[in-house]
């Protein structure tokens, strides 16, 4: 007898303890982000309906997670939950040294701090803010190199997380002395939660072996990449993801990790190389500023939970229901008219604001207005990706992003389908008055990663 399909998605878990959702005024709300400066990272969570500002480190963990919390061992050193931890994660990612960080922007700092530094540059295909503030930091200069259908909105490729390998030539030919490594973004955050084809990732080591260059994976959505190519890649559609990642590890000399987003920890990171001489002077750094090598700036509880996260991030019941469920969301914005970015990604869907609200300059951050009319409207918490995130460069000059864009990040096993049901509903009346929407400018900003803290206010 034939297997029966059916279309619903299919949360693969049940909810087995409840949080409390608290629900506020429009009034209340309108309060809450003008005394947060328009900023909505300066919100209380508890003024946030539904929190979709990240899917970092907000996933639910799972009863067997929790059950491998009791086993860490907190001893200092060499504490047995290290080597739980080290053995999982050298299953998906076998290189030589595993070094535990408290979260990723640590393994870039780290990272940054060895091989960064001025006159350097560092290729991607495209930084997230964390990394390119850690390049930046070192000295070094931060380039983004995603394919051109990458920075189109409403491009329909299935891999806009490419890196561009002319482009790549082009730098690695020209100044090739000064890169210390070539970086790969998987899934590629901040170019709209767009995958890497294994095609890509085989372009980039080839080019990398001419040019003599380490290659590092950033590698916070390896799972939901790993998952986009088993179903849009052509020759993987039968593989195992575990498998698929761990040829993606094989194509590259070592990683950063933020341990918050796919292996399912609440914190927690790591980094990850081949290099013995570099894996050293990373120990050095790291406890200096983390702590020592096996418990970097973790529990020896938090390391058993990654450790276990790790098995169930590749389990397919879960990636299915985890990419299809985003996809809904995004499906049901497109279908009412909401201009989203196109293929709907793997952790989050990105809501074009440039072209929602055309009335407003990019300077004038139509992202920010977008995301603090989700929060009056609805109490959604989401995250401008744009022109605030981008904008301004180190020599202090403005200009504006790539793209607008307002980032729904969904948190891993959090909500259900009438949360985002009620998300739907959300948007599609900011979208009705969109072309109302004041713009805004920034009266505070600090020198880097202005979006975590900038104060503004809306231009009447
Ligand atoms: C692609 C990417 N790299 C690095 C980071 C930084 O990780 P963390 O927030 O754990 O420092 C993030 C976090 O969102 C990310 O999405």
């Amino acid at each position: 007898m034939d297997e029966p399909t059916y279309t619903t998605i299919f949360e693969p878990f049940r909810i087995h303890s409840v949080e409390p959702l608290r629900m506020s005024t429009r009034a209340e709300r309108r309060g809450h982000v003008e005394r947060a400066s328009y900023n909505l990272f300066q919100l209380r969570a508890e003024h946030v309906l539904i929190d979709l500002l990240t899917d970092s480190g907000t996933g639910a963990m799972s009863r067997d997670q929790w059950a491998a919390i009791q086993h860490g061992d907190e001893s200092y050193a060499g504490s047995p939950s290290f080597y739980v931890f080290e053995e999982a994660v050298r299953e998906l990612f076998p290189f030589r040294h595993v070094i535990p960080v408290h979260q990723g922007r640590a393994a870039e700092k780290i990272l940054f701090s060895a091989v960064g530094g001025p006159t350097k540059v560092v290729p991607n295909n495209t930084h997230f803010d964390t990394t390119r503030a850690n390049v930046e930091a070192s000295g070094a200069l931060a380039v983004d190199l995603v394919i051109p259908e990458g920075k189109d909105p409403a491009s329909d490729h299935p891999f806009k997380g490419n890196m561009d390998l002319a482009a790549l030539e082009g730098l690695l030919s020209a100044r090739g002395d000064d890169v210390p490594c070539v970086m790969v973004t998987v899934t590629n955050n901040s170019g709209g939660g767009q995958p890497v084809s294994l095609e890509n990732l085989h372009g980039v080591r080839r080019l990398c072996n001419r040019y003599g260059k380490p290659l590092y994976l950033d590698a916070c959505r390896f799972a939901e990449n790993a998952w986009f190519i088993r179903e849009r890649e052509e020759g993987h559609g039968e593989r195992d993801v575990r498998d698929i990642v761990l040829e993606m590890a094989g194509l590259a000399d070592g990683m950063t990790m933020s341990a918050k987003k796919d292996p399912m920890g609440n914190i927690g990171g790591w980094l990850a190389m081949d290099d013995d001489v570099l894996a050293q002077q990373c120990r050095n750094t790291l406890i200096l500023t983390e702590g020592f090598p096996t418990y970097g700036g973790l529990a020896g509880r938090d390391l058993e939970a990654l450790a276990q996260g790790l098995t169930e991030a590749v389990a397919h019941d879960y990636l299915r229901y985890r990419i299809r469920s985003t996809a809904y969301l995004g499906e049901a914005l497109q279908e009412r008219g909401v201009p989203v970015l196109t293929p709907i990604g793997g952790h989050a869907v990105y809501v074009d604001a440039r072209a929602l609200a055309p009335h407003l300059d990019p300077l004038q951050y139509p992202g920010q207005a977008v995301s603090v009319a989700l929060y009056e409207m609805g109490g959604i918490r989401t995250s401008e990706i744009g022109t605030v995130m981008f904008g301004r460069h180190p020599d202090g000059t403005e200009t504006p992003a790539s793209m607008d864009l307002v980032r729904l990040a969904i948190p891993r096993r959090v909500y259900t389908q009438s949360h985002i049901d009620y998300v739907i509903e959300v948007c599609e009346k900011v979208a009705e008055q969109a072309d109302r929407l004041p713009g805004y400018r920034i009266v505070d900003e600090p020198k880097a990663l202005r979006h975590f803290t900038a104060a503004f206010e809306p231009i009447r």
